[in-house]
């Protein structure tokens, strides 16, 4: 009896807890929810956002919340690292590409540079530091970091990507493209495989697009390449209504990543023509890229149709740009057909409308933790998108004060 009594009013101070809309229990939820901690409720932050909730100012109120260290290495960490490996998941290690979410964040640049800018961020230790052994040819670096208890504080912005060229040697990234050219992300999808896996998580991740979903059968065959079977199974039937969809999209695009690769024996990222001895990727008959995106190297086997695409440069074409595609993304800028190289790919994907509206929802996904019915969320993520491209520059930390602040954010 006693038991069912302490468990009664232990389930009535959290029900009451979890209702409390006075601007005190809002201010403490939207301070929870922004640094992703438990706070005391006699903490002073809580008395200033309950000012501020009061007078009517959420977003005025939300800054107070972002202001705080755990915004950055809790909270924008998170999600970051959800986005940057192949599992997407937050018990991935800190990495490069997580550490500039929180630079680009903390030091409000425009978003977009993560898929197209020339930088990374790196921090202060005294352990792990040497460049090309702690953070060209392994991650020691960013787990050393990862001690640090605050690492936002620590992230220092280093101007101008590099390559290790050798175990002893680096150069100046070619085609530095932000986040997409970081090692985390290198690593996770231009090793092995044929680098299409590079296309369909760029816009896993930052289009909120899943491959299966843009599928499309109408868009042009001819950048599909000679591995893929037109009659798999001896039905090219199979070709027209499934291979097709998909690979008429990644392999469009993937001329983008044609001289990237990444080494798993070497453990190092790779570009062709820059890169020497063994640090060098293995190159198609035509030296011009890198072998996997011919096969050309590996047993005939992988040359299914010979007349397929032979890829000779890192020139890209954009094949999602057709029917409902079109409409879906949003393209704008200045490399809506087609471009060469992976800067000029991350550019056409940063300036999609889609790019925001994804941004958007990732920051709903991590600040809301729930989900609106679909028709009702896809129209909240266009708008707060478009507030992320207007009012708030592109400016992810004004981005988390807009949704935390939206008046449907708390359910
Ligand atoms: C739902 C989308 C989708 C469809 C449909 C699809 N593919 Fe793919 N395909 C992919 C993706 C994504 C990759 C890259 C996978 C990776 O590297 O992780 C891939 C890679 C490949 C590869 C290279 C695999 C390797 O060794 O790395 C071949 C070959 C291939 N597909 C053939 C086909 C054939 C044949 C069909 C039709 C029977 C087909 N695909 C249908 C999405 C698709």
């Amino acid at each position: 009896m006693l038991v069912r009594i302490a468990l009664c009013g232990l389930f009535f101070t959290v029900a009451a807890h979890a209702q409390d809309k006075s601007p005190r229990g809002d201010a403490q939820w939207m301070l929870e929810r922004i640094t992703g901690v438990k706070w005391p409720a006699n903490s002073p932050a809580i008395d200033d956002m309950a000012n501020r909730i009061q007078s009517g100012d959420r977003v005025g109120a939300a800054e107070i919340a972002v202001s705080k260290p755990q915004f950055l290495n809790v909270t924008v960490k998170q999600m970051a690292l959800k986005l940057s490996t192949r599992e997407e998941t937050v018990s991935a290690d800190f990495n490069d590409f997580v550490a500039a979410f929180m630079g680009v964040t903390r030091d409000q640049t425009d978003a977009r540079e993560l898929l197209t800018g020339n930088f990374y961020y790196r921090g202060q230790t005294t352990v792990s530091n040497a460049l090309i052994p702690d953070i060209l040819m392994s991650n020691n670096h960013y787990l050393e970091l990862n001690k640090l208890a605050d690492i936002g504080a620590a992230l220092q912005r280093v101007d101008g990507q590099v390559v290790a060229t050798s175990p002893t040697a680096t150069a100046a990234n070619p085609d530095p493209a932000g986040v997409l050219t970081s090692r985390a992300f290198l690593s996770a999808h231009a090793v092995a495989g044929t680098n299409r896996r590079m296309i369909e998580y760029t816009f896993r991740e930052f289009m909120c697009a899943k491959i299966e979903n843009f599928a499309d059968t109408n868009a042009p065959e001819n950048r599909i390449g000679r591995d893929i079977s037109r009659s798999p199974g001896g039905d090219p039937q199979k070709f027209q209504t499934s291979c097709k969809g998909c690979h008429t999209q990644m392999d469009g695009f993937r001329g983008a990543f044609a001289k990237w690769d990444f080494s798993p024996t070497q453990n190092v990222a790779s570009y062709v023509g820059l890169s020497t001895g063994n640090f060098a990727p293995l190159l198609a008959q035509n030296n011009l890229v890198v072998s996997k995106l011919n096969r050309d190297r590996q047993p005939n086997i992988f040359i299914e149709f010979p007349t397929g695409y032979v890829t000779s440069n890192d020139s890209w074409v954009n094949n999602s740009n057709h029917g409902t595609n079109a409409l879906r993304f949003g393209w704008t800028g200045s490399n809506v057909a087609g471009g060469s190289g992976a800067r000029t790919f991350g550019d056409l994907i940063a300036k999609s409308n889609r790019f925001s509206t994804c941004m958007a929802k990732h920051v709903w996904d991590s600040v809301c933790k729930y989900n609106l019915p679909e028709a009702e969320a896809e129209i909240l993520y266009v708008s707060l998108g478009m507030k992320f491209a207007g009012d708030n520059q592109f400016k992810l930390r004004e981005l988390f004060k807009t949704v935390a602040a939206h008046p449907k954010c708390r359910m």
